[in-house]
């Protein structure tokens, strides 16, 4: 059992030790995208044991490394963030806003990346990390999710399930799954 104490760019507190989460920016410190471009291996490993990839939507997988991570780091629509557990660098998220919006219903963010590295997952980390994400990128959300990735899957439909209390739109097409949703009518409430 644990509770959930949501604070600005937030933390939580579980039942037993307290564990902090934040996210921050990492465009401005070129210690974290060298950390990103450290733990990157890891990500690509882990989703190629799926043969698969998270995040279908964007082709983010496949490119060389350095030129993924200077694409992120070069594109003014790209946020490249990295998620701390205390002061601890345990996990990166790239957020990917729409540069040319087309006809309603308008996707204005998408989730190209999201990685909790192996010895910081199922504590809650990443969960508190896209409630901050939702929180701080405002808007209309689109992720998705290969159906074949089970563990995506559950993960995407806890934590979208939960932020935004149901108030979700689901589709399942040609083996992807896609949430959408807005984030500004949780903060409103
Ligand atoms: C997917 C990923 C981001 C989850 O991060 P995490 O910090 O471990 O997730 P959390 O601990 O915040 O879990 C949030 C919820 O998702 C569920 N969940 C997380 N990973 C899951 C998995 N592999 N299978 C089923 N449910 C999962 C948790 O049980 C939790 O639900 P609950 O609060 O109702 O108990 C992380 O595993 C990751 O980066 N994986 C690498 C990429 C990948 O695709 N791996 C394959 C499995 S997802």
């Amino acid at each position: 059992m644990r509770t959930v104490r949501a604070v600005s760019f937030s933390d939580v507190v579980f039942s037993g030790p307290t564990v902090t989460v934040s996210v921050r920016d990492a465009r401005p410190s070129q210690s974290d995208r060298l950390w990103i471009g450290s733990i990157y291996r890891e990500y690509l490993d882990d989703l190629s044991a799926l043969s698969t990839g998270i995040f279908p939507v964007l082709g983010e997988v496949g490119h060389r490394e350095p030129d993924q991570i200077a694409r992120w780091f070069g594109d003014r629509n790209a946020f490249p963030l990295i998620i701390l557990k205390t002061a601890e660098r345990v996990g990166f998220a790239m957020v990917a806003r729409s540069a040319h919006p087309l006809g309603p219903p308008v996707i204005e963010y998408r989730m190209a990346e999201f990685f909790i590295s192996r010895g910081s997952r199922r504590l809650g980390v990443g969960r508190t990390a896209v409630n901050l994400i939702l929180n701080r990128f405002a808007g209309r959300w689109e992720i998705t999710e290969y159906l074949r990735n089970p563990g995506a899957v559950s993960f995407w439909r806890r934590v979208v399930a939960g932020y935004t209390r149901g108030s979700y739109q689901e589709r399942v097409i040609n083996g992807e799954v896609r949430q959408i949703f807005d984030s500004r009518i949780e903060r409103s409430r």
